[in-house]
């Protein structure tokens, strides 16, 4: 079926569903996901489905632990965090942290592909500050379908700095997260795979409306669309105040106000706000999208009716979600902290150099399925898996010069690291965007200069990405890759045999590995069954306590093991009884 088809079919399934059904006007609960904590975080994808839609079929999604999105997951900075993700999908995945400052093998880019069965242990020590990131599928030429499959979830950082404040901290109560994304769902309730959706969703709800209580109350907000920005206020034109931006609080928190206090939020970003319910009980507003005052060239600005980009919500002001305030609760926030934390951020005068990353249009010279023959790119080039863009050396401070060409605006983000914005088109970035960034907004033609500094995390093999947050860009090839080399590190790749003992063989539970070498280790262990299906994938396992294999049925397995210093592989086979 074509879209325009499929839209008169849509259309009428509206109509038919405004006519025959009062609920067109009723509201659903806002889905708050659960939360995990601890250290220790098991996470297990799978196909499913959910009744989003109140009438008619429920719609396939992808769940993690659920039905569809996944817990929240809250960590501590300074907790080393341990991920079990068992990937139990009919496909291929991958899930990133989005924001997290972690090494490159444990990141979940593409190149740590997790084949469906498959168990991928990524471990890592929170350096982040408290902040609100997320997590999804990065798969490439797969993100945009497994995002819109539902697949993803929060990450809240706490540390003792945010801690000490006087902030709304109760989940769910005062501190309530919301992922705003857009679907379309076709006739049968199901997902369709196009840049704008039809409908807007909260937490995977739609027409969702929630309570909260007459006080202060914080929202984090994450731009969870694939494609489209949201541009956020309230229906009364409500002032509220930002506390923090993608990766973390601001120095003190900042009043947006005026007549129409907006924010835009793009793609993948997050901003944490205070909102003033005092004295409001009994009282609602919504949490909007004022798109209609977007511009032709800001995703969710242009008016489309129809072709592959057609939707209802293009260039028009639409309701989130409903909030009705309800009594105060016992110890509520009543005050905004006069300031927050005390950020440091890289000097310029310390940047090594400058690094050029162009945004452009690709004018016909390269043609990719859905964008056809004017692709987006950066550095003037599709992406390429087998390409190392950038090596960067350990602990280097760089300026990125985002200059684009494009005609379109397109949220740029980058993996390993947070970073200030220092200018946009020369002039000094509105206060909102001074705080700690990973995702911004770069309109066409405009230049975007940020500054960050590259430390803790070098592999020579690992890459990070960067890329366009829009789904459908990063898919097509709007995505480059880079390393953080460390000078120091002994990489000579030796010839010499590498002597690894496994025991016991056959093993039960447990199997322990042990490199004769003592000054060898694993960089990496991969265990495959008979048929050579993945079932284990350790990035940078701690092998003294051997290898959990309790997860493994009966049968003969190989187990290759990547040595860390020469980056040799040594595979052995060894059996479960
Ligand atoms: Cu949120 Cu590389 O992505
Ligand atoms: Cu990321
Ligand atoms: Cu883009």
């Amino acid at each position: 079926m074509n879209k325009n088809m499929r839209n008169s079919l849509l259309i009428l399934g509206l109509i038919i569903l405004f006519n025959s059904n009062a609920s067109a006007q009723s509201y659903n609960t806002l889905w708050i996901p659960d939360t995990l904590t601890g250290t220790n975080f098991n996470l297990t994808i799978k196909d499913t489905f959910a009744q989003i839609v109140n009438t008619g079929n429920q719609t396939i999604t992808g769940g993690i632990n659920g039905k569809f999105w996944g817990p929240t997951l809250i960590v501590n900075k300074g907790d080393v965090v341990n991920m079990n993700v068992q990937n139990d999908l009919n496909d291929s995945t991958t899930i990133h942290w989005h924001g997290m400052h972690l090494p490159a093998v444990m990141d979940g880019g593409p190149h740590q592909i997790i084949p469906p069965g498959t168990l991928w242990q990524p471990y890592w020590e929170v350096k982040n500050q408290a902040s609100t990131l997320w997590y999804h599928p990065h798969l490439h030429e797969m993100s945009q379908e497994q995002i819109t499959k539902g697949i993803g979830g929060f990450i809240i950082v706490r540390d003792a700095a945010e801690s000490a404040l006087a902030l709304p901290r109760k989940y769910g109560v005062d501190d309530i997260p919301i992922a705003i994304t857009d679907r379309d769902f076709n006739t049968q309730n199901q997902f369709s795979i196009v840049p704008y959706g039809d409908s807007i969703m909260a937490n995977m709800t739609l027409r969702a409306q929630y309570s909260v209580p007459a006080q202060y109350v914080r929202l984090r907000l994450l731009n969870g669309a694939i494609e489209a920005s949201y541009n956020l206020g309230f229906s009364d034109n409500r002032s509220f105040y930002i506390i923090g931006t993608d990766g973390g609080l601001l120095d003190a928190p900042l009043l947006i106000n005026g007549t129409t206090p907006r924010y835009l939020l793009s793609a993948g970003e997050r901003v944490e706000i205070l909102v003033n319910f005092s004295g409001q009980s009994g009282s609602s507003v919504f949490l909007k999208a004022y798109n209609q005052s977007l511009g032709n060239f800001i995703p969710g600005g242009e008016s489309f009716p129809n072709g592959p980009f057609a939707s209802f919500l293009g260039h028009t002001n639409y309701n989130i979600v409903k909030l009705n305030v309800t009594n105060t609760t016992a110890n509520p926030i009543t005050s905004v902290p006069t300031s927050l934390v005390t950020n440091t951020y890289p000097l310029e005068q310390d940047a090594a150099l400058t690094r050029i990353i162009t945004l452009s249009d690709s004018a016909g010279v390269t043609s990719v399925p859905i964008l056809g023959p004017n692709a987006f790119i950066l550095g003037h080039q599709l992406f390429n898996i087998n390409t190392i863009n950038h090596s960067i050396p350990l602990n280097q401070t760089e300026v990125w010069e985002l200059k684009s060409t494009s005609v379109f605006g397109h949220p740029f983000h980058i993996h390993d690291v947070e970073f200030k914005i220092l200018t946009i088109n020369g002039a000094t970035p509105p206060t909102y965007q001074q705080g700690w960034k990973d995702v911004v907004l770069v309109e066409g033609g405009k230049t975007v200069r940020f500054i960050a500094k590259f430390d803790d995390f070098a592999d020579a093999i690992h890459p990070f990405m960067y890329h366009c947050h829009i789904a459908l860009h990063e898919d097509e090839g709007m995505m480059g890759q880079f390393v953080v080399t460390d000078i120091n590190a002994v990489n000579e790749i030796s010839k010499e045999e590498i002597p690894i003992t496994l025991f016991p063989n056959p093993a039960h539970d447990k199997l322990f590995v042990e490199f004769k070498n003592q000054a060898q280790s694993a960089y990496y262990v991969t265990v495959k069954d008979f048929l050579g299906r993945t079932k284990l994938m350790l990035p940078n396992p701690y092998l003294k306590d051997g290898i959990d294999i309790s997860t493994l049925s009966k049968g003969v397995y190989t187990i290759s093991i990547m040595e860390k210093a020469s980056k040799q592989v040594v595979t052995k086979t060894f059996i479960v009884n």
